[in-house]
């Protein structure tokens, strides 16, 4: 045990500090949605990022995380997550006018990359960017405590994973998806891509994905996205801190609570792999939908038209101003580096 968590400690320390699904879950997202991917937007996506390599969206997924430490990145910081002031386990929701503060947020920002993506005004450099933005959020709003006010997301509360000093936050990110699939590199990600593909296809997630599309319009990327952060954000009750955060604060979760919260995880990475494949062939062909085999599952085509569906905005009466405020305070006085260094060990 010793020598391996010396190893990982200062692994960690030498590579940028990952914010959300540390880079297994983002590559892993990646892969899944070129799988997905129609024959247009590879050619597009490669295009833009003049890259034809094999894992090309996933080459460029965790880029946001490292360009978010970067005085010149340092304002994309808030945008990897919505704070919903929802009051879990008893009230999960997601109210954009509510949580969206004036600096942005994770739903702002794929609507407003997504427009400046194909945006012929937009110079080449700022279009990849959003490309690169679009293919990391569809991942970070898929992380329930990236759709979470609570505790800046999960991150102050303190929990033990496997006896190491760990927070909330961290485990969801990283802990529990290594533990899962037993390492963060490339390989670890493309296996886990092809378990989740075949699931997508042919297996427990078959008779879920068409549900998984509903909601999106490329003409109202808002609501598609506040539908994607409201999903997720509910998984904050069932299974994030369903005792509240006394179920949860100081202790071991290595066992029971990494059992329940597995199946989520992994539903949550088909998803935004899925529903980015589906959103990029949305922006490039106009149409929802994936296609596409790459690992011989057999070809799936999935088409959803029209399907407008906006979101209501749960309006929740009594919004507590000043609870909203103080924690925006602390967000903010957290820091824009996902926390204060060294806190995670
Ligand atoms: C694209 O990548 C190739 C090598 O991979 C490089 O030679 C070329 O300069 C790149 N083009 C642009 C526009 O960055
Ligand atoms: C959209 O993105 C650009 C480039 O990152 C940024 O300068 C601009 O403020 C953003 N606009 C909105 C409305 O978020
Ligand atoms: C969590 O851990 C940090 C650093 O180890 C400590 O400063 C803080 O007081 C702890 N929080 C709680 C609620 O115990
Ligand atoms: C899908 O799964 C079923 C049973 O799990 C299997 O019989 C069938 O051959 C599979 N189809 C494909 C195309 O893999
Ligand atoms: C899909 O099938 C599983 C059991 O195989 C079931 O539990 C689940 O509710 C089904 N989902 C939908 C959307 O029908
Ligand atoms: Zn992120």
């Amino acid at each position: 045990m010793a020598p391996k968590s010396i190893f990982a400690t200062s692994l960690l320390a030498a590579i940028p500090q990952a914010c959300a699904w540390g880079t297994l879950g983002h590559t892993t997202v990646a892969l899944i949605a070129q799988n997905f991917a129609s024959k247009d937007t590879i050619t597009f996506v490669q295009n833009l990022l003049n890259d034809s390599s094999a894992t090309y969206m996933a080459n460029v997924a965790t880029w946001a995380d490292s360009y978010r430490s970067t005085a010149e990145g340092k304002f994309s910081a808030p945008l990897h997550y919505i704070d919903a002031n929802d009051s879990p386990p008893e009230i999960c929701n997601v109210d954009f006018d509510r949580d969206c503060p004036e600096e942005g947020c994770v739903v702002s920002a794929i609507a407003n990359y997504t427009t400046r993506v194909k945006d012929a005004k937009v110079s080449n450099v700022e279009q990849q960017k959003a490309l690169k933005w679009i293919i990391h959020f569809l991942g970070d709003i898929h992380q329930p405590l990236h759709d979470e006010a609570l505790e800046v997301g999960g991150n102050t509360i303190n929990v033990t994973f496997s006896n190491t000093k760990t927070n909330l936050h961290h485990i969801w990110d990283s802990n529990m998806p290594e533990k899962l699939v037993g390492g963060y590199a490339i390989s670890d990600a493309e296996k886990w891509s092809k378990t989740l593909i075949a699931d997508i296809t042919n297996g427990t997630y078959a008779n879920e994905t068409s549900s998984w599309l509903e909601g999106m319009n490329i003409e109202d990327a808002q609501s598609s996205a506040m539908v994607w952060a409201t999903d997720s954000n509910a998984f904050v009750c069932s299974t994030v801190v369903p005792d509240g955060v006394d179920g949860v604060e100081g202790k071991e979760l290595e066992g029971a609570y990494y059992d329940t919260a597995i199946p989520v995880i992994e539903m949550q990475i088909a998803k935004a792999g899925y529903r980015l494949a589906a959103w990029l062939n949305y922006i490039v062909t106009g149409e929802a939908g994936v296609g596409k085999e790459t690992y011989g599952y057999g070809v799936h085509y999935v088409n959803r038209h029209g399907g407008v569906r906006h979101v209501r905005s749960v309006k929740v009466a009594d919004w507590d101003v000043e609870k909203i405020e103080a924690a925006r305070r602390v967000r903010r006085a957290w820091g824009w580096n996902c926390g204060p260094e060294g806190h995670e060990h």
